[in-house]
């Protein structure tokens, strides 16, 4: 953390609210449950380590058998389940078709009502699968180890896309579809993709976006930046029917849908990749203003999807699965994707937004689907509840088990959904994790452990996190302090290294804990995660929001130098400056302070222009809840700009803090009063 953000991090800002009393699971959820063996935690302590990841492992289906568990040659650059062999795509289809052809694996729920749920069957995705594989092989040339960008909605051909993809041993990299084509483009260029993959539209809160326009944006900005994309596949939302007001470039553009006739029948060996060959990018936020694309292996991230979705998801294969997250996030590659379709499990991709065209929406989805696992983020359950709850309680639903993923839940939300939406009835787990992990670290199990709101849990069976003081004194449990949470160990969903930027990767995860940069042994590299946490005397970890410049919003990471640079984007801004700022709904919003170049006169109009620049250069999600032009940034008489009392007057906050050392103190009042 850097000297002028100390103390505006989210972690600072964190709702300190108090212990709560247990809940228990319902016995009739304990009596079906995956993991109920009382033992777990000692057969998977530390001393055995890091075998016991073997039972990861067994989950999967592998072409050669794997002979080392894990290969610390190279720390903190872990091979997991050395010299195994398997294909992802392979393991989320093929080898269910014996017993499960005519299963659903996917049932897709377009945004609108009124038209009909779509059924995939696992012999269905098969086909699709292999017949989208061919194509992307013999049309658009992808082979094995190539990067192809795959930016599309919530619909089936994204999974399609993703899973043809890694039956090629292609790496795909998905790009949340509310991301710009600028967003898109930076992730196209740093992954060196040939080949876009994206979709006409797709609807959202009720009209049918354009979603093509942001290809074409795409391919403009990544040719700025000297990249050439050589293909745009563009799936139609309607099959046979163009339904995007952007025109298709000859001889670069591509129907999806019209070439797939020539496949027909097509059936592609799945590859068979090397434990540790990457399947996929997921591209997230960190510090500085460049995303960095987190790699993710075949076996060992495969293996933590499956295991921590049958034993803390508690799928089993005649479960209706729904996950309300998005797959452009890892949430959704780990949890909609990889970990329920590897256990043949039916996971529900729902298009839209859950409150559209009311609260009731995701009720009546249950009800029709007989859906009983539901996983979703407290962002939308507070949104859900604020629309009025939909009345779960009209809806013949039964969840047997609940998540909460992505932020921390206030007690009060927690217990909303309980009763209202778990009907008393469902056994909730809150998880906590990252892009960078592939899997939970955080939660309770879901059979063995009680609840307690508002926290995350003790750690997964085999992950033993420690609490870190910033001099790398170990916090222990009860303490009442809260510092930095890092785990001792690596784990097979750990992500193997940051593309193309190793150093950064050291730098970022492990440095500020490594005392021997030259170590082999996997104790001398913990890692960081780069969230503030609290440790209960029970065990149970509170987590309490990043440390770094990283602003989590709704679940979705954004790094406040992004959208400071895209702000600057506004010829008339001199200067910006992002913080957290609490919101009702969204948990943290962005709110961003710019000073003017001088002679320029502030106005409506340029307060509005900035946020537009935000959306069209990041996305909507990350436009900022306020935008303050303002004569002057507080700063130190050395120049930098004093976010930490910027964080306060966002968060309302009466105490700004020492702003003696400041060159321009004045600049506090007359900020505070344009804020109010
Ligand atoms: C950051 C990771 C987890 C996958 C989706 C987001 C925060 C995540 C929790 C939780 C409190 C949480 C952390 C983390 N976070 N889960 N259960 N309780 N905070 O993945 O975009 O990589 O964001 O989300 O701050 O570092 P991500």
């Amino acid at each position: 953390m850097s000297e002028e953000n100390a103390g505006v991090s989210e972690a600072e800002i964190a709702v300190h609210w108090g212990e709560e009393s247990y809940f228990h699971p319902p016995l009739t959820f304990v009596a079906q449950a995956n993991l109920t063996d009382p033992s777990i935690r000692e057969r998977f302590s530390l001393d055995n380590f890091p075998e016991y990841f073997k039972e990861f492992a067994d989950l999967l289906t592998w072409d050669k058998y794997w002979e080392k568990t894990l290969d610390t040659s190279d720390a903190p650059f872990y091979r997991w389940f050395v010299g195994g062999k398997l294909n992802a795509s392979y393991n989320c289809i093929d080898r269910h078709l014996p017993q499960y052809s005519n299963k659903t694996a996917i049932h897709f729920v377009p945004e609108p009502e009124n038209e009909r749920i779509e059924h995939v069957t696992y012999r269905e995705l098969w086909v699709r699968v292999n017949e989208f594989a061919a194509l992307l092989r013999d049309f658009a040339g992808v082979k094995r180890g190539d990067r192809v960008t795959i930016h599309m909605p919530m619909t089936p051909e994204l999974p399609i896309t993703m899973l043809a993809c890694a039956r090629l041993g292609a790496i795909h990299s998905v790009v949340f579809a509310g991301f710009s084509g600028k967003a898109c483009a930076e992730r196209i260029v740093d992954s060196e993709s040939d080949v876009l993959v994206t979709m006409d539209s797709y609807y959202r809160n009720g009209a049918l976006l354009d979603h093509k326009e942001k290809a074409d944006i795409a391919f403009l900005e990544a040719e700025a930046m000297g990249h050439t994309l050589q293909k745009v596949l563009v799936w139609q939302r309607y099959a046979g029917r163009y339904s995007s007001p952007t025109p298709m470039v000859d001889g670069r553009d591509f129907i999806v849908q019209d070439l797939l006739p020539q496949y027909r029948g097509q059936r592609v060996a799945p590859e068979s990749m090397n434990a540790e060959d990457p399947l996929f990018l997921m591209y997230t936020s960190g510090s500085t203003g460049r995303p960095k694309g987190a790699q993710h292996g075949t076996g060992g991230y495969l293996s933590y999807a499956a295991w921590t979705s049958k034993m803390i998801q508690d799928i089993h294969p005649e479960d209706v699965y729904w996950c309300m997250a998005d797959i452009g996030w890892i949430t959704g590659h780990s949890y909609i994707v990889y970990g329920p379709l590897a256990l043949a499990a039916s996971s529900v991709i729902y298009e839209g937004t859950p409150t559209y065209p009311d609260a009731g929406r995701p009720w009546r989805v249950a009800e029709e689907l007989g859906v009983n696992i539901f996983h979703t983020s407290p962002t939308s359950i507070r949104a859900l509840r604020k629309a009025g709850g939909g009345d779960p309680d009209k809806y013949d639903f039964h969840f047997k088990h609940m998540t909460t993923v992505g932020e921390p839940i206030e007690p009060d939300v927690w217990k909303w959904y309980y009763e209202n939406v778990g009907k008393g009835h469902a056994a909730i787990v809150d998880t906590w994790w990252q892009t960078e992990t592939g899997g939970f670290l955080c939660t309770t199990v879901p059979a063995l452990d009680p609840m307690k709101p508002g926290s995350a849990g003790p750690a997964l069976p085999g992950i033993h996190p420690v609490i870190f003081d910033e001099e790398g004194k170990e916090i222990p449990a009860g303490s009442n302090k809260a510092g930095n949470i890092c785990i001792q160990h690596p784990w097979p969903g750990i992500f193997q290294t940051i593309w193309k930027d190793p150093e950064r990767f050291v730098r970022t995860y492990f440095a500020k804990y490594n005392k021997n940069p030259k170590s082999t042994d996997w104790r001398d590299w913990p890692y960081m995660a780069g969230d503030g946490a609290m440790q209960a005397p029970d065990g149970y970890y509170r987590i309490l929001g990043r440390i770094d410049d990283v602003i989590n919003v709704a679940g979705h990471r954004l790094g406040t130098k992004e959208l400071e640079s895209a702000a600057m984007t506004v010829p008339e801004v001199a200067e910006a400056a992002v913080v957290a700022a609490k919101d009702q709904i969204k948990g943290i919003m962005p709110e961003i302070y710019v000073s003017l170049r001088p002679g320029v006169e502030p106005s409506e109009e340029l307060r509005k222009r900035v946020s537009e620049a935000i959306a069209k250069e990041i996305g909507p999600i990350a436009r900022p809840r306020g935008v303050y032009i303002v004569p002057d940034l507080p700063k130190t008489r050395s120049g930098k700009i004093m976010r930490r009392i910027l964080a306060a007057i966002s968060n309302n906050s009466g105490d700004v803090g020492d702003v003696t050392t400041l060159s321009n103190p004045e600049t506090v009042d007359i900020i505070r009063t344009m804020h109010s």
